[in-house]
């Protein structure tokens, strides 16, 4: 089936992926068989998170990954999918991801490594919002291995600063669900046409407003923010210029994100007293969002430092997150900066 709009067709995103292959720099068609995987899992996933309510998939797996934190039974079936589909097509040489300790090495049928990409998720961002049906989504970042293909995959694979991705995305189940993804030329969006499970090319070349109106924080954690995140509260809801803003947060960084990205606002997931290091994890939820909002004219930092300049040491290391239009990230930056030693 064709979809139309004021006459005009929609691409799918299997033919956009062919169209811009020489898009990318060293593409031999390696990366688009990678990112076509992905969408098969996404469907798949989607599939199941549409149905969340209707079998018996909600609720926790009675099992904890890595962070100490319950798995839901979604997490677990999401990252099963996404592992399977990636391993199946022998397209990595390696996976990391929220929900596994270590990396997960891929060899070929002859046990060789023809693979040049290692791929880190979260499968299922958001979990805490399944079980209210409260959109969730996953995220996704592409790395060019640098030890020698064919060689087993190594942890300083994986271990590189954000700069060196090739490619980053998301998926959203949200009201509709979408692909966007980011191969460094921009960053497009793909519906799912659910009845025939084709994504389209709903937003091409996606950029964020230069100015925003809305920040999003757990305000919860107040009282443990560092001063310079508290100041920049109070100056989001001062009466004036074009403010107060509009404060929104769901608690699923894919959707705040995405929201922020097509309106225009911030995203911050500061250090508290608690996690000195705040709670997102930088390989692989900072660094795609980080890719995919400067794709779209927006800024990502730690609040002091551009976050795809961080040097990672640790598969799951947390990291203070400040993203969204350039200007309010800027903003939050200057309050940041009044504070640092
Ligand atoms: P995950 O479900 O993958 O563990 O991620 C949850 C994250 C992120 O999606 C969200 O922005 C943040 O946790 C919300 O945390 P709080 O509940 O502390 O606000
Ligand atoms: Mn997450
Ligand atoms: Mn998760």
């Amino acid at each position: 089936m064709e979809v139309y709009m004021n006459n005009k067709r929609f691409q799918t995103l299997g033919e956009f992926i062919i169209e811009n292959q020489a898009d990318f720099q060293y593409s031999t068609g390696e990366l688009s068989r990678l990112i076509n995987s992905i969408r098969l899992a996404a469907k798949t996933v989607n599939h199941e998170v549409n149905k969340a309510g209707l079998v018996d998939i909600l609720g926790a797996a009675g099992s904890t990954n890595k962070h100490g934190e319950k798995q839901q039974k979604l997490d677990v079936f999401a990252n099963e999918i996404f592992i399977q589909t990636l391993t199946n097509r022998e397209i990595v040489c390696g996976i990391g991801s929220e929900e596994n300790e270590d990396i997960i090495e891929v060899s070929g049928a002859d046990n060789s490594n023809l693979n040049k990409y290692v791929v880190l998720m979260d499968p299922l961002d958001g979990s805490s919002n399944i079980d209210v049906n409260v959109s969730v989504g996953t995220i996704f970042s592409i790395y060019r291995r640098i030890t020698p293909v064919g060689t087993p995959v190594q942890m300083e694979d994986f271990l590189q600063p954000g700069k060196n991705q090739v490619a980053a995305g998301y998926i959203i189940y949200g009201t509709s669900t979408m692909l966007v993804y980011t191969v460094g030329k921009g960053v497009n969006g793909f519906t799912l046409n659910p009845a025939i499970g084709t994504f389209y090319l709903s937003h091409p070349n996606m950029t964020t407003p230069p100015n925003g109106k809305i920040y999003s924080i757990n305000e919860g954690n107040y009282v443990h923010f560092p001063q310079g995140v508290k100041d920049f509260i109070k100056y989001c809801q001062e009466e004036k210029d074009d403010r107060p803003y509009t404060s929104r947060y769901i608690g699923s960084l894919v959707s705040d994100v995405h929201r922020n990205l097509l309106k225009g606002g911030i995203y911050i997931y500061p250090s508290t007293a608690k996690s000195p290091n705040g709670k997102l994890r930088l390989l692989y939820e900072c660094n795609p969002m980080a890719m995919i909002v400067e794709q779209a004219n927006g800024r990502a930092s730690t609040g002091l430092q551009r976050i795809l300049d961080v040097k990672p040491n640790q598969l799951h290391q947390r990291v203070p997150f400040f993203c969204g239009n350039s200007s309010m990230v800027e903003k939050a930056e200057e309050f940041m900066s009044r504070y640092k030693e």
